[in-house]
């Protein structure tokens, strides 16, 4: 997407962090910005200083897990806007907890419901309104590095969730050929935000051991949400579907490669 100025967002997830830096960046580009996040107040205020830096912006409590909650988002959007160019799905939840053979039902629902269910419902609803006009557009499906490579780290029903993205973006991406609708998914690493917390937040009291309540010292010292923001705003302008936001993730992703490569050996040796 080479044009921005005076054309749409949708932003997922934008009350804070990769979410809000990146609608940022889009405003500043010209764009007018649909904030969805599940934190009413948050979402309000984010909006609020959009606007307050001259862009346009309106922040909706939505809960993308909820297909309804996105369907009259949507109808608002496009009552306010009239259409829709670019949807970027960024909202999700986390969790590092037990091992997973031991994570409860509740908890896989949860995760799969706002990291995959809810860019299926934002696709499903947004896209029409995308196609409809034909000038053409981007999705960007903010997955993770732990789509890509899982490490000791507790965190597997999350890059499951993150994983299964990758794929659905893979296959939007051959269904939308020709549409001038682009495609990317992005990679992050360590990002110093709140992610930590505001799933703190969101999971409540369901079951399943939390062992990170709050930020861990890796993530705080990890790329500024801004940093990552300049990095979406170039690929989708590149029109590249894997965003990499993180260089030094490089050496995990060779080093999967590198195994799947060995087990082809394998299979022409045998
Ligand atoms: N922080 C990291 O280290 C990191 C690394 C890799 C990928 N990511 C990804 O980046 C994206 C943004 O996360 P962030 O780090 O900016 O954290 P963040 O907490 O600032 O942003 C996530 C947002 O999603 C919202 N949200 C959660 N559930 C929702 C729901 N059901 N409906 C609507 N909104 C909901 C939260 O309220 C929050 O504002 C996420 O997709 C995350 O998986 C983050």
């Amino acid at each position: 997407m080479k044009h921005f100025k005076d054309k749409t967002a949708v932003v997922t997830g934008s009350a804070s962090g990769i979410g809000f830096e990146t609608a940022k960046a889009f405003a500043n580009l010209g764009m007018r910005i649909a904030l969805f996040d599940m934190r009413a107040d948050a979402v309000k205020a984010a909006a609020q200083a959009i606007q307050a830096a001259g862009g346009e912006a309106i922040g909706l409590a939505v809960n993308v897990a909820d297909e309804s909650s996105v369907l009259a988002a949507t109808e608002k959007v496009v009552s306010e806007y009239e259409s829709v160019d670019l949807l970027m799905n960024n909202a999700a939840v986390f969790l590092r907890g037990g091992e997973i053979a031991d994570l409860e039902d509740d908890v896989w629902q949860w995760l799969l419901s706002v990291n995959l269910f809810g860019p299926i419902h934002c696709i499903r609803h947004l896209l029409p309104h995308m196609k409809a006009h034909g000038r053409g557009g981007h999705i960007v499906n903010t997955s993770s590095i732990s789509g890509f490579v899982v490490r000791d780290r507790q965190n597997g029903a999350y890059a499951a969730t993150k994983s299964a993205l990758v794929s659905y973006s893979e296959a939007l991406r051959i269904d939308l050929e020709g549409s001038g609708i682009g495609v990317s998914v992005v990679l992050p690493g360590a990002v110093a935000s709140d992610f930590y917390l505001t799933s703190a937040e969101h999971r409540g009291d369901l079951g399943g051991t939390n062992l990170f309540p709050t930020t861990p010292a890796d993530t705080a010292a990890g790329m500024k949400p801004v940093e990552v923001a300049a990095r979406i705003v170039d690929g989708v302008r590149d029109d590249r579907f894997f965003i990499a936001t993180h260089a030094g993730t490089r050496p995990m992703v060779e080093s999967r490669h590198a195994e799947l490569m060995a087990a082809y050996d394998a299979a022409q040796d045998f």
